[in-house]
């Protein structure tokens, strides 16, 4: 249920340079705001660092002496410094953060086009919740690398070193006393970062607990409320739910007390120097200004120290994200266009010599696992659809009917065998061309969300309304297409929930039909509707169907009767094969189903204008002889 599973988080090492070249060619496009990112990081330290020491010439040379002329000019010069300091500042991290976003968008497109092009075999093994967070969490945590990453750790350590030097040129020994509290601070804060990410880490995936089960109970609600399971669910939530604030109040606890402790060693750093400095003052040994120097520059020296202890973290995580992002990258797809395409049909010749579209079945054998024995779910299938033919399948569930089907259309590739269209293998083919002659209807009709008239121009989004009408008319749709408030403009929620089943159906059959693709593939819904409805649908398969060749997965007496041959799947292997007529006349598995399901004791023709009948599935029992 959760989303972000454990190893989604598993850290290693905070540089690796083959992942790092490989992001290189990401970022190599960004160099010029890179140079203007670094140019404007040197400016904003440049002033940051002139601050302290105006102060100091301020104090020591006209302050304490008496001395008026010139105050007017350094106050406007510091005014002045800190204006500039503080514009750069702005610039350069607009230009970092667009630096990383320019990087992430582009990642995320490439991955986005990667998935497109990946096999359903792929999705059958990733569930979706991890992919989505590849696309987005992953690719966000690359951000950091940008924000807080490498710019930074350039810009803090010179600032370190530059302050480290200022401090020791002004006062030598005074220096010598302040430094005494880095180890200190460096190793809280290491100690600090570390539970920090650590409980954020924990913060996050259990976010994705509560989003997983929120997602599972909102779409399953109709279920949780017929069985009422509401109270289990509730208690279970509340446990998800309150874990969730116990992380979330472990972060705060360290990051309030970190805050707390780097104001600590902040002032005792200032009573340090107001002790050990006032003291040389008081010999002479040292300027007035040059104390009030020393706590400025001091107080711009904790900070880096502060940003750099994050800075492996930080590494780290952009590490682990990276190595994901790649791999998926990696993945090669299995079904892939062939290396050298096969010679195009001439497709002209197509119309005066009829309807073309030869499928061949030969000796297919199939497994969803191949590598795990006793998963293959089609047995060496063989057979032919002649092109104009309609060949209807039938069989159980779960005897392979739609998976043959996914296999025509190369959603999978056999394990062994041969598909064939027109004689040319279709591994030969490119998908591209192979999938725009077969058109398909799938067994839930799958609509997306947006307009009727988008779903039915689904594969061609040039298709003028009149031709979209056109389609709808002649399945039937056109009426109760009219009939919503904005017709053909009537949006369509995900998945079509706000449509009937019948309506889905023949919003499907339109898209089809728009389509209008020379192999016609139709896995029949096994859901029924009203009668009405039944015939519509009945009259628009004959539509649809008229000089295609097609193959109907079939569960309507009337698509089986009218069909040119039918195949019986069973278990995956072909048991028989045959017209209506024929299969009855043998008295085996066909004729037995026949007389289970649709018509004890009545003549075929009469039971297929029986439509209440219809929607009974063919369930093959073993050949009774
Ligand atoms: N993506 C998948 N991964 C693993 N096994 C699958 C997958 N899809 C289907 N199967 C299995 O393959 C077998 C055949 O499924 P298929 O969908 O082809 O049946 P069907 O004949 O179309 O049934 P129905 O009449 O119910 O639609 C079933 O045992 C099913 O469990
Ligand atoms: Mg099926």
């Amino acid at each position: 249920m959760s989303t972000a599973r454990p190893e989604d988080e598993v850290l290693g090492k905070a540089y690796d340079a083959r992942l790092a070249r490989r992001l290189y060619e990401y970022v190599a496009p960004q160099s010029r705001l890179i140079a203007l990112s670094l140019a404007l990081m040197l400016t904003v330290m440049a002033a940051q660092l002139a601050q302290p020491y105006l102060i100091k010439v301020l104090i020591d040379d006209h302050i304490l002496k008496h001395e008026a002329r010139g105050l007017t000019a350094l106050a406007t010069l510091y005014l002045l410094v800190f204006a500039v300091e503080m514009a750069a500042r702005y610039a350069q991290l607009y230009s970092m953060e667009r630096t990383g976003q320019n990087v992430i968008q582009a990642l995320r497109n490439r991955l986005f086009a990667h998935l497109q092009g990946l096999d359903s075999a792929f999705f059958d093994r990733h569930p979706v919740g991890r992919l989505m967070t590849r696309v987005t969490t992953d690719i966000e945590s690359l951000a950091d690398l940008f924000s807080s990453g490498v710019v930074s750790l350039l810009g803090d350590s010179l600032k370190l070193v530059a302050i480290v030097a200022i401090l020791w040129w002004l006062d030598a020994r005074l220096a010598l006393v302040t430094f005494t509290l880095v180890p200190a601070l460096f190793l809280l804060s290491v100690f600090y970062r570390g539970r920090i990410r650590g409980a954020y880490r924990d913060v996050r995936r259990r976010i994705a607990r509560i989003n997983g089960y929120l997602q599972e109970e909102i779409s399953g609600m109709l279920l949780v409320q017929l069985f009422r399971r509401e109270g289990e669910d509730r208690r279970e939530f509340d446990a998800i739910n309150r874990g969730h604030r116990d992380a979330e109040l472990r972060s705060v606890v360290y990051e309030s007390s970190f805050s707390a402790i780097i104001e600590l060693i902040g002032t005792l750093a200032t009573a340090l120097i107001l002790w050990y400095g006032g003291g040389r003052i008081v010999t002479g040994a040292l300027t007035f200004g040059t104390l009030v120097a020393f706590i400025e520059y001091t107080g711009r020296f904790f900070g880096p120290i502060r940003d750099l202890s994050s800075f492996y973290a930080v590494m780290q995580a952009a590490m682990a994200s990276l190595e994901r992002i790649f791999s998926l990258l990696d993945t090669r797809p299995a079904i892939q266009d062939p290396a050298a395409a096969a010679p195009p049909l001439s497709p002209p010749a197509a119309a005066e010599r009829g309807p073309r579209g030869l499928i061949e079945f030969d000796r297919v054998h199939f497994s969803y696992r191949p590598q795990e024995a006793g998963t293959e779910i089609l047995h060496g299938v063989s057979f032919r659809v002649r092109p104009g033919e309609k060949v209807a399948v039938v069989g159980a569930t779960g005897a392979g009917k739609t998976t043959l089907v996914k296999l025509l259309i190369r959603l999978y590739d056999p394990t062994e065998g041969a598909i064939r269209l027109d004689g040319v293998a279709i591994r030969e083919l490119p998908l591209r061309a192979l999938r725009r002659r077969i058109g398909m209807v799938l067994q839930d009709h799958f609509l997306i969300s947006g307009t009727v008239a988008g779903n039915i121009a689904f594969g061609d989004l040039s298709l003028p309304a009149e031709s979209i009408e056109e389609a709808a008319r002649l399945v039937h749709a056109d009426d109760f297409i009219r009939r919503f408030p904005a017709g053909y403009a009537e949006s369509v929620r995900e998945r079509g929930s706000n449509l009937s089943v019948g309506q889905k159906q023949l919003i499907s059959f339109a898209r089809a039909l728009a389509y209008d693709p020379e192999i016609l593939i139709l896995d029949e819904a096994t859901s029924s509707v009203d009668t009405e409805t039944e015939i519509l649908i009945q009259d628009a398969l004959q539509r649809l169907l008229r000089g295609r060749t097609s193959l109907v997965i079939a569960h309507r007496l009337s698509t089986i009767v009218g069909a040119d041959r039918i195949l019986v799947l069973h278990h995956g292997r072909l048991i028989e094969e045959g017209t209506h007529r024929e299969l009855l006349a043998r008295r085996g598995a066909y004729a037995r189903l026949y007389r289970l399901q649709f018509a004890p004791g009545e003549e075929p023709e009469r039971s297929a204008a029986a439509p209440e009948r219809s929607e009974a599935g063919f369930i093959p029992g073993p050949d009774p002889a």
